[in-house]
């Protein structure tokens, strides 16, 4: 069973004015939708539509169970907490979060209609998912419910470290509520070091490694039923948790296919030509938020122009910006930030045949995007801060010529993998200045060298692995096995 925020459905309105759904098509569903067929898999979630009461459907071979939430819960749970709370928070504060009691009071009582759901409809000792920071309080509601399940969390976006993270008015709840987990997987490294840390600072807890050691309340009926229960070093009955990194990937075989396709090789050449066929194409790609150095990116693209290091008639900048949380008023400033500054700069230094920045806020198809990424010579990745980033990894996908620049910044997650692209600290325009000139005027054989080595790692460390090696490490623990393999070729100091 698969439990998160969104179920992988889109919603889709015919011409007669009905709703149709179909599957939307994120990486952790086409990871995932083997297993699930064949283990008769069941997703539970929100269908993204406030208001909306649903029966369960099935879509694709998958049983969904759809959870309603209500306008003024999209607005608190999901808008609020999630999105204007837990959001900034886990991002480095790089906005400042809000904090507001009614936000947490529809949290809670949110994730709790996603447990209910959830221990409503698990098989006996079924292995749950629980995904990401909307649903962090589910584990230890599930295990009270249902103590015979096994039960996984995966948090997509950072955990920041302790110092950032105290802030936070709820901060012990969260961690119980995590801590109801078997296996809490983490993007790097730092961020299951930075839970632990939590853990030991609130709770007392004794840590080993990545194991942390929950103690269990020798009363308790329910003892006996808990899994991985052991005395440890000071006599205490405790439960562990295994918390550690567990890197989240792309379906790079999809990508790599369809980058090979030759309409979409001629599209790639289309968006060239359409261009100007000028000498560079730099790309950048993301949702329209705040982590995402958008800002810094341009910051540092007009200097350049500024400085006439680069020209517009040989150097375009693409920046697709897809629309995201449009009614939370952080993302409503960045997206007039963005625009006047992406104004300026046009204004300033673009020609009748020349555009200094294509700006697109739209979401693409997928084939589009693969196109752009093998039209585009220099792909910019600036997030100031990003649990994975996987347009990165898609980007090297797709590039099955082998060629092409990545920039990428150090606060990205995929920084501890991709370690033969050009690394970044955004918040140094200069440095990036510079990063920006040397991945247009690189050599080939530079370019090359690079791109196959980071392609090496993307195409064998794909989400296939990403979700056996997590769920792997879930039901060894229902054996009582907390093996602790960390994945080979990562880094494993913390910066
Ligand atoms: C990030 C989060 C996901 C989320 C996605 C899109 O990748 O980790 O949980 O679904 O952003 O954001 P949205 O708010 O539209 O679901």
């Amino acid at each position: 069973m698969i439990v998160s925020n969104r179920l992988p459905v889109d919603r889709v309105i015919d011409d007669d004015g009905n709703t149709t759904w179909r599957p939307s098509p994120g990486g952790l569903v086409a990871a995932l939708e083997p297993m699930m067929k064949a283990e008769d898999g069941v997703w539970v979630g929100w269908p993204g539509v406030a208001g909306e009461e649903m029966e369960p459907f099935e879509i694709g071979g998958i049983d969904l169970i759809p959870v309603e939430l209500s306008e003024q819960e999209v607005q608190e749970y999901y808008e609020g907490f999630s999105n204007d709370t837990l959001w900034p928070l886990y991002h480095d504060v790089i906005a400042p979060p809000s904090y507001h009691r009614e936000w947490w009071e529809a949290y809670v009582v949110v994730n709790k209609r996603f447990a209910d759901a959830a221990a409503k409809a698990a098989a006996p000792g079924a292995v749950v998912w629980v995904h990401d920071y909307q649903l962090q309080l589910v584990p230890k509601l599930l295990r009270e419910a249902r103590p015979d399940l096994v039960i996984g969390f995966f948090n997509h976006i950072p955990f920041p470290p302790y110092g950032i993270y105290s802030q936070l008015p709820w901060r012990r709840q969260i961690v119980e509520g995590l801590l109801g987990a078997d296996v809490l997987g983490f993007q790097r490294l730092a961020d299951a070091g930075n839970f632990s840390r939590a853990a030991r600072r609130l709770k007392g807890y004794d840590t080993r490694g990545s194991i942390i050691e929950v103690p269990i309340e020798t009363d308790d009926p329910e003892a006996g039923s808990h899994r991985h229960v052991t005395t440890n070093r000071r006599g205490a009955l405790v439960r562990t948790v295994l918390a550690r990194q567990f890197p989240i990937s792309i379906d790079a075989q999809m990508y790599q296919e369809m980058a090979s396709r030759p309409e979409i090789q001629e599209r790639a050449r289309q968006i060239r030509h359409d261009l100007g066929d000028p000498q560079t194409i730099m790309l950048g790609v993301d949702r329209l938020d705040y982590t995402k150095g958008i800002g810094h990116r341009l910051k540092a693209y007009g200097e350049l122009l500024a400085e006439r290091r680069i020209d517009p008639a040989d150097v375009v900048l693409v920046q697709v910006a897809s629309p995201s949380r449009e009614r939370v008023e952080t993302y409503r400033q960045l997206r007039d930030e963005i625009e006047l500054t992406v104004g300026r700069i046009n204004g300033d230094y673009s020609s009748i045949s020349h555009t200094a920045i294509n700006y697109l806020h739209h979401g693409y198809p997928r084939e589009e995007m693969v196109a752009l990424y093998l039209a585009a010579d220099v792909m910019l990745v600036t997030a100031l801060r990003d649990g994975m980033n996987l347009v990165a990894k898609e980007y090297v996908a797709s590039r099955v010529d082998n060629d092409g620049v990545l920039l990428l910044s150090e606060f990205a997650g995929a920084s501890d993998e991709l370690r033969q692209a050009i690394l970044i600290n955004p918040h140094d325009i200069e440095g990036l200045k510079e990063a920006m000139l040397q991945a247009a005027i690189m050599p080939k054989a530079e370019r090359s060298r690079r791109m196959r080595a980071l392609r090496k790692r993307v195409l064998t460390y794909d989400v296939a692995r990403w979700s056996k090696s997590f769920l792997d490490a879930l039901v060894n623990t229902a054996h009582g096995d907390h093996r602790d393999e960390k994945p080979a070729g990562y880094r494993t100091r913390e910066r």
